[in-house]
């Protein structure tokens, strides 16, 4: 081993000890003749000093070196002189007296600097990870990724969970994303398909009996990417036979608990808050909202359509709704702030947006005159609104106006300095809609997976109005980033039949693609129900990065590419020879998978 320590763990307890130690050059400074450099590995730096009148061949080495040579030196643990300690290092108190040193490999001029506060694209950041992995934070990133892994697995391991690897090349899997498909040469003309999650086997391991497993799991989803989307990820995923709701909403808070506590020192207060999907629709106007600040929306449609303001009438005839939200003591904003939230909520598809100002305890704004006193008395009471405030208001089609409503929530949540970016706010959110209805085909799709379970006294209405019907699934929310979702299983083929053809699926396709989970139900299937959460998304928000890209090693681009080796790349003749493939240029048609916002 070319090393007694590592860099970043030398301290006084070696103190005039010999210390072997190799690593890259992280400073390299000249002070009078004296060469001093920072040595660094992934524990940290240590000083190294070479003076010429102690050792003249080897400083002339040290007088070459330049960032990122990777050097084995060897040295006297030495006390820094008085007035040179640095107490924010771990090794701040000592330095090397170096008495041997070999340059184990030179390094050129590097792209950009090997410190957490650079500033540098991404793409060149991506482009040579390798260096941008050498960073502080992303090994204190990694090292907290590998804790968290570890913890999960031993909590999970104490509470008798098993952890089964399922298959890479599978089957499409229906979690609402587009499947990245894998020829093969063994079968022409036949893919596999890459899991978008392992849903469909931890559910036979069900049937097989496993009762409890789990999986941390590779998963592959090609859809529109966006700072917390990669194509690639990484699922804590579980499964539990004979439970209910409880049962897992009771192990998941533990296992969160366990790994805040254990990796960064957090108690996190469970249990979890608990909301139903409408009452944070209502409320929040998201399935997933940030519960570290108020702000609520409140809807005063059945108030504001009596108005004589047209717009908001003809809104609410039409089936819209007027809601809004009260913005505290933002009476102040100008003209010129106001005219910016509304073209802010115009870019998330809003077609407008109304504001009152409550001064001398009325509403007030060009509107005023359309809005009679009684009403604007009756919009005060419902915002709770009072002197110097600001209203906000947007009509529109409940989803439509809810989406514009969310985004505001936020962006005046991050404006005013309302989010405790230090808190973590977990909360529940339950009580989903089984179906979500899709517009562009004109028919019901599953609001999870199709393999979620209705509430039983929901079954009444899955002929004739399925979108009255309730799903006994549960979604996780982290500081209003959806962290984790799961349910509990439809476990009879007969109601997994009617659940594919309610959004669909003809006998014929669900027979193609899931004939072996229908099958299988009918072969003593216990009950069973699961979770998964993203550990991608977890150590996001842990570690309070903005993207994914900063806890994955090497992450894909927003392209979904991969600018370290340039994947993805044609692939040469003869391979597509072999897999019975020849790629040929179609007309481009739109895109309508698309996402919006
Ligand atoms: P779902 O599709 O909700 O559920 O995924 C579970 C969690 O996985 C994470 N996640 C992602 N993370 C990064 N990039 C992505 N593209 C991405 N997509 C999802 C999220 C999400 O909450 N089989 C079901 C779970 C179950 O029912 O047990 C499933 O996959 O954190």
């Amino acid at each position: 081993m070319l090393r007694s320590n590592y860099c970043g763990e030398v301290n006084l307890k070696q103190l005039g000890q010999e210390v072997n130690l190799s690593g890259w050059v992280n400073t390299w400074r000249d002070h009078g003749g004296v060469i001093f450099i920072d040595l660094r590995d992934r524990t940290g730096v240590v000083q190294l000093v070479f003076n010429p009148t102690t050792n003249k061949e080897v400083h002339a080495v040290a007088q070459s070196v330049r960032d990122e040579y990777v050097l084995n030196i060897k040295g006297i643990v030495e006390h820094r002189p008085e007035g040179t300690v640095n107490k924010n290092l771990s090794t701040g108190e000592i330095e090397i007296k170096v008495s041997s040193i070999e340059i184990l490999n030179p390094s050129k001029a590097l792209p950009f600097q090997i410190r957490d506060d650079i500033n540098v694209a991404e793409e060149v950041r991506l482009q040579y990870r390798y260096l941008d992995l050498r960073r502080p934070k992303m090994f204190k990133n990694f090292n907290m990724r590998h804790k968290v892994s570890f913890l999960v697995r031993d909590y999970l391991d104490k509470q008798g969970f098993l952890e089964v690897e399922t298959p890479i090349l599978f089957k499409t899997t229906p979690e609402g994303a587009r499947d990245y498909l894998v020829p093969s040469r063994v079968n022409p003309g036949e893919f596999y398909a890459l899991p978008q999650s392992p849903q469909m086997l931890k559910q036979t391991l069900m049937i097989s009996g496993f009762d409890k497993y789990f999986q941390i799991a590779k998963c592959f989803r090609d859809e529109d990417l966006r700072a917390d989307r990669q194509p690639e990820f990484t699922q804590i995923d579980i499964e539990m036979s004979y439970i209910s709701e409880e049962d897992i909403i009771t192990l998941t808070e533990g296992l969160v608990s366990y790994v805040f506590k254990n990796a960064l020192g957090r108690d996190i207060g469970a249990p979890f808050t608990r909301l139903t999907y409408e009452a944070a629709m209502d409320q929040y106007g998201t399935d997933k909202p940030d519960l570290r600040f108020a702000l609520p929306l409140v809807n005063i449609t059945e108030i504001a359509k009596n108005a004589e303001y047209k717009i908001f009438a003809s809104i609410a005839a039409a089936g819209g709704i007027i809601k809004g939200l009260n913005a505290k003591k933002c009476g102040t904003f100008s003209r010129m702030e106001i005219d910016n939230l509304i073209e802010f909520v115009k870019t998330i598809g809003a077609k407008g947006m109304s504001w009152f100002k409550v001064e001398n305890g009325k509403l007030e704004s060009n509107l005023s005159k359309f809005f009679s006193e009684e009403i604007k008395t009756e919009m005060m009471k419902a915002f709770k609104a009072e002197e110097g405030d600001l209203i906000l208001i947007i009509a529109d089609k409940p989803a439509g106006a809810n989406q514009a409503l969310d985004h505001l929530r936020r962006h005046l949540g991050e404006k005013l300095s309302l989010i405790d970016k230090d808190k973590f706010v977990f909360e529940w959110v339950l009580e989903f809609p089984l179906f979500g209805w899709n517009e562009e085909e004109k028919r019901f799709d599953a609001m999870h997976h199709p393999f979620t379970s209705p509430k039983p006294e929901d079954m009444q209405y899955f002929d004739k109005e399925p979108g009255k019907m309730k799903a006994r699934a549960y979604d996780l929310v982290l500081n209003g980033t959806e962290l984790g979702g799961g349910s509990i299983r439809i476990h009879t083929r007969k109601i997994q039949e009617m659940m594919f053809k309610a959004i669909g699926i003809t006998d014929e396709q669900a027979k193609d693609r899931f004939g072996f989970l229908l099958d299988a139900f009918e072969f003593g299937t216990p009950p069973h129900g699961g979770i998964a959460f993203g550990l991608d998304r977890l150590l996001m928000l842990m570690l309070k990065e903005g993207s994914l890209r900063d806890v994955i090693a090497f992450p894909k681009t927003q392209k979904a590419q991969c600018p370290l080796s340039g994947a993805p790349s044609f692939a040469e003749e003869k391979q597509l020879r072999d897999l019975h493939i020849k790629v040929v240029e179609l007309p481009k048609k739109e895109d309508k998978n698309t996402e919006q916002v």
